[in-house]
């Protein structure tokens, strides 16, 4: 049953992911995941990233021991979880962005979000600061959001959207799929 219901999360997933142009899926720490192991720098892992509206950001760490909390900007500068936005706690949490701005995001397990496990996730309105230089890293600058190379949008009575999505899209969408398939 549990696995029937993350399959169908995961389903979910793909498709939401397809659905969106450009979507893409952010693993918090890359390799290394969410802890506290390492001394991970999540403030600089961030700063390397570009996060666009559609983005799935996925946090990966063992639940015995991390929990994953959304918090607000206060509560993320002194580390207090104590009444979280949101909580997550499965070890492998999938949290899609939907709106503009900071999303904040500790460790409420004691210690551990004073140890660093902490990250701000910041989405950038490209529309908005486009005319405005922002002050990010230059590999941010490097690697502008490809509005202009983005499909067009199928009109609503087309095929289905699984179906439409083409070149690198369709090939994520393969590629998660045969995931699925071995990792389930
Ligand atoms: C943590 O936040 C709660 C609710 O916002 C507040 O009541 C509490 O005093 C805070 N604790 C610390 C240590 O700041
Ligand atoms: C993003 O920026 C554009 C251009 O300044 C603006 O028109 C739009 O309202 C902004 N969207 C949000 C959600 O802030």
């Amino acid at each position: 049953m549990a696995l029937i219901k993350r399959g169908v999360t995961f389903l979910m997933i793909i498709m939401s992911a397809i659905h969106v142009s450009n979507a893409s899926v952010h693993k918090v720490g890359d390799s290394s995941g969410w802890t506290i192991i390492g001394n991970i720098d999540y403030k600089n892992w961030a700063a390397t990233k570009n996060f666009n509206i559609g983005d799935t950001i996925n946090f990966k760490y063992n639940a015995q021991f991390h929990n994953v909390m959304r918090v607000t900007h206060a509560m993320y500068k002194s580390c207090n979880g104590s009444s979280p936005i949101a909580t997550f706690t499965s070890g492998n949490d999938f949290i899609k962005i939907t709106n503009y701005g900071h999303h904040f995001f500790l460790c409420g397990v004691p210690g551990h979000c004073q140890a660093g496990q902490k990250v701000d996730i910041n989405v950038l309105n490209v529309s908005a600061t486009s005319a405005v230089a922002p002050n990010k890293s230059p590999s941010a600058l490097a690697s502008p959001v490809p509005v202009a190379n983005a499909p067009a949008a199928p009109s609503p009575n087309n095929a289905s959207p699984l179906f439409v999505a083409n070149g690198a899209f369709g090939f994520i969408g393969l590629a998660m799929t045969v995931f699925c398939i071995f990792y389930f």
